[in-house]
């Protein structure tokens, strides 16, 4: 049994499925209590039960990112459930492929809404019980944060603020002892992220080739990432956006993403 995070609460938005649900299991099984928080009620209790199943103390609440008040009523509960909350881990998303032109306002909105403004909401609700010792903060980016590519100009908007959004309250917050950084993972094998963006399964193989490591990631290396900034072992990292994605973002060939788009 693996106690690293015995006593303290993660928090996990967007937590009940792909990426931040195997982020929040691999939390539980490391002896956190751990609090989920996504729209969908019946997915919500899904992942209370599985994470219960892996020994976990774990609660959730259905909550819309976008709405600040649910945010904040989650937070309230977590705290009142487990008494503490030490950890944050941001991670709901939206994102579908779609050239610029044809994104209408609202499509650009929604996910500016659920990355940038879902962003902030969970930060602030979060800040009041984080500001003590050993708190951090992990936001989930991706490598549309610093890489232009076809068919995600609205994520890369998104994902760039996010990263900023790191940066800028690692800045503010340091001095009360609150560490925020970013992970961006690349292609992960088996998500939702992958379904939406390579969803021509010919076109795999070329995603793979353009990954320096020569393969997906797995989720599991994804929240190797998060658990280790959120140990004691990262304790001076602060403002960063750490890539884990096999080198993906050094070379540019994910642009290819957009081939599926009509000129
Ligand atoms: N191309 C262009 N526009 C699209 C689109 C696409 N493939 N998919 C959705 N949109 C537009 C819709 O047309 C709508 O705009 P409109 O009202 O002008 O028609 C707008 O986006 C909002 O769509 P809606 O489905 O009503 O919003 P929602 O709040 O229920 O969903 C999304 C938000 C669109 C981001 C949705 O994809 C989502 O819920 N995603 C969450 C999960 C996810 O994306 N995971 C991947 C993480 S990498």
């Amino acid at each position: 049994m693996v106690t690293e995070f015995a006593g303290k609460t993660v928090f996990v938005s967007g937590g009940t499925s792909g990426i931040n649900l195997g982020i929040a299991q691999h939390f539980a099984r490391s002896g956190a209590r751990v609090f989920v928080i996504s729209r969908d009620p019946a997915k919500v209790d899904a992942a209370v039960a599985g994470l219960r199943e892996l020994g976990a103390e774990a609660d959730g609440m259905s909550a819309d990112v976008r709405q600040y008040d649910q945010v904040k009523a989650a937070f309230d509960r977590c705290a009142e459930v487990f008494g503490q909350i030490d950890i944050l881990v941001s991670g709901a998303a939206g994102n579908f492929l779609a050239k610029a032109e044809n994104i209408s306002s609202n499509g650009f909105r929604a996910v500016m809404e659920i990355d940038v403004l879902g962003t902030h909401h969970v930060m602030h609700a979060a800040y009041p019980h984080l500001t003590k010792p050993g708190a951090c903060i992990i936001n989930l980016s991706a490598p549309q944060g610093s890489v232009a590519m076809v068919g995600q100009a609205h994520v890369c908007a998104a994902k760039s603020g996010i990263d900023m959004l790191t940066r800028a309250l690692a800045l503010e917050w340091g001095p009360k002892g609150i560490r925020v950084n970013s992970v961006s993972p690349g292609p992960i094998n088996g998500t939702e992220g992958q379904k939406r963006l390579v969803p021509d399964p010919a076109a795999v193989e070329e995603r793979i080739n353009s990954v320096p490591l020569r393969r997906m990631g797995t989720v599991q290396e994804v929240a190797d990432l998060c658990a280790f900034l959120a140990s004691d072992k990262a304790t001076y990292i602060t403002g960063t956006v750490i890539p884990v994605d096999g080198g993906t973002t050094l070379n540019p060939t994910p642009t290819r993403m957009g081939q599926f788009l009509e000129e």
